[in-house]
């Protein structure tokens, strides 16, 4: 998702340094739960959202690479006064080595960036190497929780060779979505309301 410039975005998120995070550090209280989840491209907020009202005891840390997206994002939270949600502007690329003193019960990826062209597929968010990556973040039993409309993306994805450390528990290329432990953003709201199946792969890591 790349959203139109938005001038005020760069001074709203400096300006919301409890919200925003500008670094991680693992000891903040707010880590010091026992349940945390990351999503990484979490774009305007409406998973993470949801999902934090929905696990008030589980702290959410939401990533997001594009400057104007994540300051609409932070707004909406803020505005929300949903408190176990911290943001992120970064790319998981260059910050997921500070993140290697934390543990996540669950990675989401919803709706992620497909890259349909063949020449741009390493830049899929599922590649074998960001998954590897991604599953050293998990605790034991710990999932990533993968969601799109995208073919290309799906099949791609099933096709990674993943960590060792990680098993495929589901593979559902028509998912039915499921309220009780699930929300469902703008994104997955149209592709649905186009009729369009949603695939979903859950990896869990089992060492
Ligand atoms: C298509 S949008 C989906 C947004 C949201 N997950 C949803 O379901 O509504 C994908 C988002 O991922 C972000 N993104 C892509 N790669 C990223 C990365 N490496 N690190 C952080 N964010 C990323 C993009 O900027 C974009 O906003």
């Amino acid at each position: 998702m790349r959203g139109r410039y938005k001038k005020w975005a760069k001074p709203y998120l400096d300006d919301h340094p409890d919200l925003v995070l500008v670094s991680l550090d693992p000891s903040s209280p707010f880590f010091q739960v026992d349940s945390l989840a990351l999503e990484i491209g979490a774009g305007k907020g409406d998973f993470v959202l949801q999902m934090a009202k929905k696990y008030p005891n589980t702290h959410f840390l939401a990533l997001e690479r594009d400057l104007s997206v994540c300051g609409i994002m932070a707004k909406k939270i803020e505005e929300a006064e949903v408190p176990n949600i911290r943001v992120m502007n970064a790319d998981f690329d260059r910050i997921h080595d500070s993140f290697q003193g934390l543990r996540f019960q669950t990675i989401y990826l919803n709706f992620s960036d497909p890259w349909p062209k063949k020449r741009h597929e390493k830049r899929r968010l599922t590649t074998s190497d960001r998954l590897t990556k991604m599953a050293k973040l998990l605790v034991p039993n710990g999932e990533i929780r993968v969601k799109t409309d995208n073919d290309i993306l799906y099949a791609f994805t099933l096709e990674q060779k993943t960590d060792p450390s990680l098993t495929m528990v589901t593979n559902d290329a028509n998912y039915v979505f499921d309220e009780a432990t699930d929300a469902m953003s703008e994104y997955e709201r149209n592709f649905r309301s186009q009729g369009k199946s949603i695939h979903r792969i859950v990896y869990r890591k089992i060492q």
